[in-house]
């Protein structure tokens, strides 16, 4: 069988937007079926929060929004390694993937910015940061990558298929 295709999901501290986007993803790829062809993950590129369960603000975002947390510890991006072996790298933020592109050695054609699936007439840039928000900034980026989900899933699926 062929192996998975993998995707990761950056941010900064891998506590809020990109656990989101992994949680957000891996429900689309299930609900259309491909739950078993893809891989979903996610990391940050700052080392701050290493070992963390997502930020309780985000959690509960996800529950609002029907979400089960899976589970998932906050990890540094591994430039080499994850450059290597996953096919699809997607930072959240125009600081995220620059620093993705910094980290990652000769993987550059893998990475494509979170904005990139976001729908028509979106006006955000790029994923926002909640950090130093409230509830309903944490909420607004559930909403964003729920809306950006169908296409990332459409143009995962079309790759799977070439
Ligand atoms: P994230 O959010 O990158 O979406 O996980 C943040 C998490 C931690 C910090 C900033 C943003 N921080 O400054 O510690």
């Amino acid at each position: 069988m062929k192996s998975k295709y993998k995707i990761l999901f950056v941010c900064l501290g891998n506590i809020c937007r990109s656990p989101a986007a992994e949680i957000v993803c891996r429900a689309a790829m299930k609900a259309m079926g491909m739950g078993e062809r893809v891989c979903v993950d996610s990391c940050g590129t700052a080392s701050y929060h290493v070992g963390s369960k997502p930020d309780s603000r985000m959690l509960a975002a996800l529950k609002r929004a029907g979400y089960e947390y899976g589970g998932h510890r906050a990890r540094q991006l591994r430039g080499t390694t994850d450059g290597r072996e996953y096919d699809l790298i997607i930072p959240q933020d125009s600081e995220n993937e620059r620093d993705v592109l910094t980290a990652l050695s000769g993987a550059e054609e893998k990475v494509v910015p979170m904005k990139r699936w976001f729908p028509e007439g979106e006006k955000a840039r790029e994923v926002p940061d909640p950090y130093y928000g409230g509830a309903e900034d944490f909420d607004e980026v559930v909403r964003l990558l729920e809306r950006s989900m169908p296409q990332l899933v459409a143009e995962v699926a079309r790759r799977l298929s070439e």
